[in-house]
């Protein structure tokens, strides 16, 4: 076997801190490989890239996802006790649970429920001189999120309940005070859907059989037992929460439309299907997940390195992304590089890779597909805006990242 290269040191938190979606590839640039050690939050950790990669760390027999999580993402973005920290059985048990809400129908009531708000929205800013898109596409994706997953919201409640599933995502790489904002909005949030779920249950309040709330206030585990309230409220919010993440997608996709204008009428026009390519490459360029984590479950030996039972792996993501050996040109933004992409379920994984119900893979990428098909084509075939001067930079080391400005347009006008 052969020696896994080490960054030498007793701890590279700070470096991961000021380097952010760039700290494992600048390493593996640095190393010439697809494989380092280093060492984070005091403990030994392998970080990987590349397409094999990615095989090996969706190999349940080989990875565990119990453990793997930092306690400090565990009480902001994932909640405890949900299905990101579980394996085997009763991982694909709880992951059914989350596939039975994707199927066609209700991507479709997805879809419509997202066009319906941007229309109302529209009606709202056209009476605005400016807007934040940023704040207005949480909002708008909180309203979705709701009313997709049968949770009643009050117009009263939107203003909070938005900011907090949107701090629980934006705690993801933070300390300090950003990190102490995902934690309360995680004991918010979970109060809010302990309190819609003991509804539910008790009767006093009737849910549709398809939604995500009466499937989650219903769900049997293995034994045929409730969840328990905090887990069910911790599964019913990995509903919530990422829909309301897609609004930083959507943020990013009119980034790519002010930065790239010549998409914009392909998108109109939206031949040769263009508006799936053009959102697999937003979700392909711009920065979310940077890695991934997993513990290894037994010894064992991949490309002549040694993985021992017990250590923390991260699986390169941001840098998957941008590989010059899985794309060509890859700092370039050329949605039509996904005209002839053959789709492995392990060389573009923004939302992670493998089998939705085997593994741990984003069970709502198809819907974060579809909501950014719809709200883009929105942007272009609907309304006509103006992007005036303001900082669209955004910063490699936040992480998540959006754009210093939030993206401001005004005189928004619906198209006549
Ligand atoms: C898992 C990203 C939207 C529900 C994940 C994973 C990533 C991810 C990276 C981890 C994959 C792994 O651990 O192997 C994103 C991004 C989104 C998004 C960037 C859009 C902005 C959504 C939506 C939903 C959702 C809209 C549901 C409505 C989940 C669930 C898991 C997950 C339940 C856990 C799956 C498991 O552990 O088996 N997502 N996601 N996500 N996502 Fe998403």
């Amino acid at each position: 076997t052969s020696l896994i290269p080490q960054e030498k040191g007793i701890d590279h938190t700070l470096a991961l801190l000021s380097e952010g979606f760039r700290f494992i590839p600048n390493r593996l640039r640095n190393y010439d490989t697809d494989i380092f050690q280093t060492r984070l939050l005091g403990q030994k950790v392998i970080c990987i890239s590349g397409k094999e990669a990615a095989n090996v760390f969706y190999d349940n027999e080989l990875f565990q996802r119990k453990d793997a999580a930092p306690k400090r993402i565990q009480k902001t973005l994932f909640g405890e006790g949900g299905v990101q920290g579980m394996d085997d059985a009763a991982h694909s048990h709880r992951k059914e649970l989350f596939m039975s809400l994707m199927t066609p129908e209700r991507l479709q009531v997805l879809n419509n429920l997202t066009n319906e708000h941007w229309e109302i929205s529209l009606d709202k800013w056209q009476e605005m001189d400016q807007i934040i898109l940023f704040h207005e596409a949480e909002e708008l994706m909180c309203r979705v999120a709701c009313r997709w997953a049968g949770v009643p919201l009050k117009a009263n409640e939107l203003k909070q309940r938005t900011e907090d599933l949107s701090a629980m995502i934006d705690a993801f790489g933070a300390s300090g005070p950003r990190h102490l904002q995902g934690r309360t909005a995680r004991r918010r949030s979970e109060a809010w859907i302990k309190f819609v779920i003991t509804k539910v249950r008790t009767g006093k309040w009737s849910a549709d059989e398809d939604t995500a709330l009466y499937k989650i206030a219903w769900h049997e585990d293995p034994n045929g037992n409730l969840l328990d309230l905090k887990t069910a409220a911790v599964e019913l919010l990995n509903i919530l929460r990422p829909i309301v993440a897609i609004g930083r997608y959507i943020t990013f996709g009119a980034l790519a439309l002010h930065e790239h204008p010549e998409t914009r009428e392909k998108l109109q026009s939206d031949t040769d299907n263009y508006s799936q390519m053009f959102v697999q490459e937003v979700r392909r360029f711009y920065p979310f997940g940077p890695f991934l984590g997993a513990r290894v479950r037994k010894d064992f030996t991949w490309n002549q390195h040694d993985f021992q039972k017990g250590t923390l792996v991260l699986l390169d993501i941001y840098g998957a992304n941008h590989s010059s050996e899985l794309w060509e040109n890859p700092e370039q933004f050329r949605p039509e590089r996904f005209h002839d992409w053959e789709g492995s379920p392990f060389d573009f994984i923004p939302q992670g890779g493998g089998d939705y119900l085997k593994g741990h893979r984003c069970a709502g990428e198809w819907i974060t597909i579809e909501a950014m098909k719809t709200s883009l084509s929105f942007l272009v075939k609907q309304i006509d805006y103006e992007v005036p001067d303001q900082d669209l930079s955004y910063s490699m080391v936040r992480m998540p990242t959006i754009p210093k400005s939030r993206f401001v347009i005004r005189n928004i006008r619906g198209k006549q």
